[in-house]
């Protein structure tokens, strides 16, 4: 295909934890397969990291490990642009901008807003009120179509639509308006301690979320310990077997079996079999991805390569949608 014609995908994790099954299963494992038909921006969020405070050393580590994981996890930096968000000063410029279009009530009224206020109370800055204008900026400088997120994030792209057509109402087109693109519902991780809620690097119960880096014991850890219920049949309802029903999917997305096959192959079977098996499967899935990442960290040469070649790729594309912008706004050509 014409890369003219491609649409333009964009997203980006940040590297505030170690990267997760969730993340992986959810994001990135999708993500390698649209490589062919789309032109791909992913990002390293470094900048929206510092709105909940950081350790510095520990986020710069992540920031180049979480680029390891994304090659290790089959983002191929030739057929896609993979970028450090703070290497590219666009997002910041334009963010500004775009704040200056987007209301309080707006900021207001974003759920992860409101819950990180309650989880980080000592800490409720400016940043993590303004966070949505960045994300807004981060999609609409690669004037993206498709915006790969997972549920919680789909009210920032509905945000981003909206300060876009405002800006453009004003202005005229200057912005493409993304959609959220959200992967299919087996793709949704949920914590393996409390399946109600999303697999997350920030929940407190750590036995919950399974890292792409786990050694394997803690996976298989994790899994014989995940919460189920009193019941002993392996059976897809996520209403009142949520824990079983988030263990299927996993197995589900692992193996390509469908639920009703999965229920074949455990009739008759209890939890003690099942939980064990999902772990094995988890752990030889993530084992090439694992040691891949940890090949690649240690090349720190061929990562630099990739995120400064990045870097470049992404600023040319950023710069001409903030150039438009800025004129459009009023400010002096340089
Ligand atoms: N806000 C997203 C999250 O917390 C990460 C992110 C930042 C993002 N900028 C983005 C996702 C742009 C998609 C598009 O998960």
């Amino acid at each position: 295909m014409d890369e003219q014609q491609k649409k333009v995908i964009l997203s980006g994790i940040q590297p505030s934890g170690a990267l997760t099954l969730g993340s992986y299963l959810g994001a990135i494992k999708n993500w390698a397969e649209l490589a062919d038909s789309y032109d791909c921006y992913y990002m390293m969020a470094d900048m929206h990291s510092i709105t909940v405070r950081q350790n510095p050393a520990d986020l710069r580590r992540r920031t180049v490990e979480q680029l390891a994981a994304y090659i290790a996890c089959g983002l191929d930096p030739q057929k896609n642009t993979i970028f450090v968000q703070s290497h590219v000063p666009a997002h910041a410029q334009l963010s500004w901008v775009l704040n200056c279009y987007t209301m309080f009530g707006e900021l207001t009224r974003m759920t992860q807003y409101k819950m990180k206020s309650e989880q980080h109370s000592d800490n409720i800055n400016a940043g993590l009120f303004t966070y949505p204008a960045l994300m807004a900026a981060d999609i609409l400088l690669y004037q993206a179509d498709l915006v790969p997120v997972g549920g919680d994030q789909k009210q920032h792209v509905e945000l981003t639509r909206n300060i876009a057509g405002r800006f453009n109402g004003i202005y005229g087109d200057v912005f493409k308006l993304p959609e959220p693109y959200i992967p299919a519902v087996g793709a949704r991780v949920m914590s393996l301690s409390t399946p109600e809620n999303k697999m997350s690097k920030s929940d407190p119960d750590q036995n919950g979320c399974v890292y792409v880096m786990d050694p394997p014991e803690d996976i298989m850890r994790k899994f014989k310990r995940a919460v189920t219920d009193c019941e002993t049949s392996v059976r897809y309802d996520p209403v009142e077997k949520p824990g079983v029903s988030n263990l299927m999917q996993i197995y589900s997305v692992c193996t390509g079996a469908t639920f009703a096959q999965i229920e074949q192959e455990f009739a008759g079977r209890g939890y003690g079999d099942f939980k064990p098996k999902v772990g094995e499967t988890v752990v030889e899935m993530l084992r090439p991805i694992r040691e891949e990442t940890q090949r690649l960290i240690k090349d720190k040469a061929y990562l630099e390569a990739v995120y400064k070649d990045g870097a470049a790729r992404a600023c040319s594309v950023a710069n001409k949608t903030l150039r438009k912008v800025y004129k459009k706004v009023g400010f002096v050509a340089l």
